[in-house]
């Protein structure tokens, strides 16, 4: 791989980081080593791998490629988004205090709520698009700032930058959560967040065929201890899911330019449709928070929801589409919708989604790279 790829544009990136031709073969895509162990030559010496949970070669050119995408000095992989976060947020410790956004990921709620609440970490959920909430958050104690921008399912954006500033002058770290954004369109660690998370299973691998996940960081303290505990705790993906997202990863930048322009189409089309009340969409000339995101984001992503009158009209509208498929997860090449409080989000209590503002009739939209309009006279058929 050349040395200079700080130079090269996202896709070169994407291509090449990590994975020039095999040197033992001249294979132009890299192999899956399924090896679990390495032979020593003497104990303790061996060519950088010992055993394949601690190093696995397929695995550390994923890495490099993915650091190299989020303008990160370190990446490690993980086997899903949550044993990514699982993995980051044991580097706390009981009596720890996080500050989080309110809509974030119903995953990331439970694991916060039902999990780790048991260990003595404290939890608040705030609306950190508000910067005097946030700075009113903060306590002695609190040890990060827990962040989605944009947010799932309402698409709210938060001013990583200037969120950033508030958590450091009290010595917190800043997490964002970029599965949303991608590291195409958003890059937080250059926007002074301390750490990148993703759930690798959305836009990366892009083709919902592979669950994975990935923790982003510049800091070498953190990455030694995300280092350690990504081998002490286990949570890695296996070498053949490295590899798919490896292969997903390339077409990133063409699959989300794609996304975006297909999303910003319906969205302007749902907005003019009369069974529609609202619509969520960060690229809205009317959305207050649209300077920021054109501030801190290349394009305003392939996610929409949108809002229709009640639960019925919402499962009925979702239950008559034809191309979107009614699942769960987002991000990939195909269209899919799903209803929010009775899916991903169905782990958050009603009264703390009603709080966060996800409604029974909010519907979310994962937009693919099918031919628009054929996307919009279906979401306008099931509407009829
Ligand atoms: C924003 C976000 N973060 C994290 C996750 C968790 O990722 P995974 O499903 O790969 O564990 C998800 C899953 O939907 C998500 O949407």
């Amino acid at each position: 791989m050349p040395e200079n790829h700080e130079d090269w544009g996202f896709s070169t990136r994407a291509l090449h980081v990590g994975q020039g031709p095999d040197p033992e073969t001249g294979a132009v895509v890299q192999p899956i080593h399924m090896a679990t162990t390495y032979a020593q030559q003497g104990v303790g010496r061996h060519k950088g791998f010992e055993y394949s949970r601690t190093g696995n070669p397929t695995r550390n050119a994923l890495e490099e490629c993915l650091a190299a995408l989020e303008g990160a000095k370190h990446c490690l992989a993980f086997a899903s988004g949550l044993g990514a976060e699982t993995t980051l947020m044991l580097l706390l410790n009981p009596g720890d205090h996080v500050v989080y956004m309110e809509d974030v990921y119903g995953g990331t709620f439970r694991l916060f709520d039902k999990v780790l609440k048991r260990f003595g970490m404290e939890f608040s959920a705030i609306d950190a698009s508000d910067l005097d909430v946030v700075e009113r958050s903060m306590t002695s104690r609190t040890r990060m700032l827990w962040l989605e921008s944009p947010t799932n399912p309402l698409l709210r954006v938060v001013d990583i930058d200037a969120v950033s500033e508030i958590a450091h002058s009290h010595g917190a770290m800043v997490c964002v959560d970029n599965t949303f954004a991608t590291p195409y369109l958003q890059q937080p660690l250059h926007l002074g967040a301390d750490v990148v998370v993703h759930s690798a299973t959305k836009y990366i691998g892009g083709h919902s065929d592979v669950v994975g996940g990935a923790v982003m960081t510049n800091r070498d303290d953190l990455e030694k201890q995300l280092r350690f505990h990504q081998n002490a705790v286990g949570a890695v993906p296996s070498p053949f899911d490295c590899w798919l997202l490896l292969r997903g990863v390339k077409t990133l930048a063409l699959r989300v330019e794609r996304q975006s322009e297909n999303a910003m189409a319906i969205a302007n089309s749902l907005a003019r449709h009369s069974a529609v009340k609202r619509v969520y969409y960060p690229g809205f000339e009317t959305n207050a928070q649209r300077a920021v995101a054109a501030k801190q984001m290349r394009m305003f992503g392939g996610m929409v929801s949108f809002e229709v009158a009640d639960e019925a009209t919402a499962l009925r509208t979702l239950e008559r589409l034809k191309i979107f498929a009614l699942a769960e997860s987002l991000g990939a090449v195909e269209s899919l919708a799903e209803h929010p409080a009775r899916m991903t989000h169905a782990s958050i209590p009603a009264a703390e989604r009603a709080r966060a503002g996800v409604g029974d009739g909010l519907i979310r939209l994962s937009v693919g790279v099918e031919d628009v309009g054929d996307l919009i006279a279906d979401l306008e058929r099931a509407l009829s």
